[in-house]
């Protein structure tokens, strides 16, 4: 109806070559300038090309088989994180020759397990030191306790070097990461496999300080172990790990004080180096401290 009453009107206004022209000018789009070329790029070292032979040993080989059990022939595929972790624990990083191998097990093109080593930042496509710091620098941990700057700054005033670099010695890594989920214990780092928490300046510089002497005392300086790397497997092996009876972890140095030994190397425990067992408040209970109302019962054993 409304087009018989304004037929002109409405087509003048609606139809699309009455509108104005805009330039046809179309603009290349480009990605982003990346800061760091780690992630992206693999190029050919003497230390990590392709020519480099690697195969699984007996006891790695052994835990794939048991791996691939748990997924059908047809998507073993799925198994390649497991796998790439194992690599990188024999080897010390994840070498292209590690991807490659790993991509010739599972019979998967390389480049799909390239995107996979690429994609999570704990694959370490570099050779690392003895001892892998990795600081987190996610907000919590750089507003909880003394806060993960002065952590970073201890430790680059300590070992002298930046994150990204690798001490002379090859003994000691430095990475600044992301939340690695210990946010209520912060600021903390993680070395090799094991997080240190409720960290200081002081307790910092204490634990690397504890890690070059046990490191040095052993002769097992340098090298590039890598992450936790201590058994055949590579997997972490603790003896001994110390904690007192009641499970209190003391402070930092009777806490490197025991510690536990890894392939000759006495390590200081982890955990809070605070005192605390794990996170509970440090003014103790401030809940459930008395017997609640209605049908719910404490504990009888006394634990709570
Ligand atoms: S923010 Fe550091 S562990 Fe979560």
């Amino acid at each position: 109806m409304a087009s018989k009453i304004l037929p002109r009107f409405s087509r003048c206004v609606t139809h699309p070559s009455r509108l104005p022209r805009r330039s046809q000018c179309r603009f290349l789009t480009t990605t982003p300038r990346v800061a760091s070329e780690a992630l992206q790029v693999h190029r050919d070292s003497p230390e990590n090309n392709p020519s480099i032979p690697f195969k699984f040993n007996a006891i790695n080989q052994k835990l794939i088989a048991e791996i691939l059990k748990r997924y059908p022939p047809q998507y073993k595929k799925a198994a390649v994180m497991p796998l790439l972790d194992l690599g990188q624990r024999q080897h010390g990083f994840t070498s292209i020759s590690v991807m490659n191998e790993v991509a010739k097990l599972l019979e998967m093109p390389p480049m799909r397990v390239y995107e996979v080593a690429t994609f999570y930042t704990m694959y370490n496509r570099d050779p690392v030191g003895r001892f892998h710091v990795q600081a987190c620098t996610t907000t919590p941990c750089q507003l909880g306790g003394c806060g993960s700057d002065k952590i970073m700054a201890a430790i680059e005033d300590h070992l002298g070097i930046h994150p990204g670099q690798t001490t002379e010695d090859r003994m000691f890594t430095f990475s600044e990461v992301e939340c690695l989920g210990a946010c209520v214990n912060a600021p903390m780092v993680q070395i090799n496999d094991d997080y240190y928490e409720d960290l200081t300046p002081e307790s910092m510089v204490t634990l690397l300080k504890a890690l070059q002497a046990t490191a040095h005392a052993t002769g097992a300086a340098g090298g590039t172990a890598g992450i936790g790397g201590e058994s055949e497997t590579g997997m972490g092996q603790r003896k001994g790990e110390g904690r007192d009876q009641d499970g209190k972890s003391g402070e930092v140095d009777g806490q490197a004080a025991r510690g536990y030994a890894a392939k000759g190397v006495k390590l200081p425990s982890p955990g809070p180096m605070s005192g605390r067992k794990t996170c509970e408040p440090f003014a103790g209970l401030t809940s459930l401290k008395e017997e609640p109302w209605g049908n719910e019962k404490l504990r009888t054993d006394g634990a709570l």
